[in-house]
């Protein structure tokens, strides 16, 4: 049985894709000279992976749809991505000095000026999903249908609040510097903080598209949850040692508890490749889901 990926050259168009539309988006609603808008451009310019928006867009073509229809919560997930890692680089959290090869927010301007940044970037994501004015900033968006917004702003607030990835920092934060617990505990604490917004990217972008059913919403999310496990398995193995454009070995210096940690990299790995393997298994083999499992199999091999 062949089964069908996309290229890296595919990939590399819609990022191009969304990246162009980000960009303008970012210069028509943070046009102004207040120090709190500067850094809000600083912290979204920033050269990011963009792998949620990513997510979103390929999830809309999965389930029959077109990026432009994906466009607005593909912007609105990497906004509140983007709020997460300025208040994750705070001194009172992982107090990060670089971030994206760049001074982190707090550092570049000052911490009250970077907790604003979050607050603003995440308000302003859920509004950007309800707001009819969002053509004037992102003209080549197509408007959402009331009934998508309000799903995904549900589906986008489950993810990222209290019982989400806020609840997966806490937690984190908690083990800081505590000797190791049991994989089931790290399990979880990897799921709450990075791998809910992965499956919640996926969903909005099935929710953004008319078409999709339930099922295909459902399926959308366990994918992006289990990937965005993979991912953040990943994510502490490559801490140790690869050119992140973040502090190299800041993990293991604040003594956080980790994959790394906990197994070492290379049963850490053997888990990643499992569960993306276990993710591609579940995903239809049609030529709609090539982009998602190209991104998926990207992601085992990155080094940054
Ligand atoms: C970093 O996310 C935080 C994690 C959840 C591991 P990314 O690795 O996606 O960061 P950027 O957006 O590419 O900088
Ligand atoms: C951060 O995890 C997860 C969120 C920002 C929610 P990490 O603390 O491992 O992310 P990095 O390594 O600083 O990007
Ligand atoms: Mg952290
Ligand atoms: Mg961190
Ligand atoms: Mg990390």
């Amino acid at each position: 049985m062949t089964i069908s990926t996309a290229t890296d050259a595919d990939l590399a168009a819609l990022f191009q894709f969304f990246q162009e539309e980000f960009k303008g988006f970012i210069n028509r609603k943070y046009p102004d000279n207040h120090r709190v808008h500067e850094a809000i451009r600083y912290a979204l310019n920033g050269p990011g992976k963009k792998i949620r928006p990513l997510l979103c867009l390929s999830s809309a073509i999965a389930v029959g749809g077109r990026p432009e229809q994906a466009l607005i919560p593909a912007i609105a997930v990497e906004m509140l991505h983007t709020y997460s890692l300025v208040h994750d680089d705070l001194p009172a959290m992982d107090n990060d000095d670089m971030r994206r090869g760049r001074p982190t927010v707090h550092v570049a301007f000052d911490e009250a000026i970077a907790i604003l940044v979050g607050d603003a970037l995440q308000t302003d994501a859920i509004s950007l999903l309800a707001d009819t004015a969002t053509a004037e900033w992102i003209p080549k968006a197509e408007a959402i249908p009331a009934k998508g917004a309000l799903a995904i702003i549900a589906e986008l607030g489950r993810a990222a609040g209290g019982h989400g990835m806020v609840l997966g920092q806490a937690i984190d934060m908690e083990w800081t510097g505590k000797t190791a617990g049991q994989l089931a505990e790290l399990d979880r604490l990897h799921q709450l903080k990075t791998g809910v917004l992965l499956g919640a990217s996926c969903a909005v972008g099935a929710l953004s598209c008319k078409d999709s059913t339930p099922e295909d919403i459902n399926r959308l999310r366990s994918f992006g949850e289990a990937i965005g496990l993979a991912f953040q398995i990943r994510d502490d193995i490559i801490d140790s040692f690869a050119q992140t454009g973040k502090t190299a070995n800041k993990d293991a210096n604040s003594g956080k508890f980790t994959y790394l940690s906990l197994m070492g990299a290379d049963a850490a790995m053997v888990r990643a490749r499992q569960l993306t393997e276990n993710s591609l298994d579940n995903l239809p083999n049609t030529s709609s889901y090539a982009l998602l499992r190209k991104i998926a199999i990207n992601l085992m091999d990155r080094t940054g």
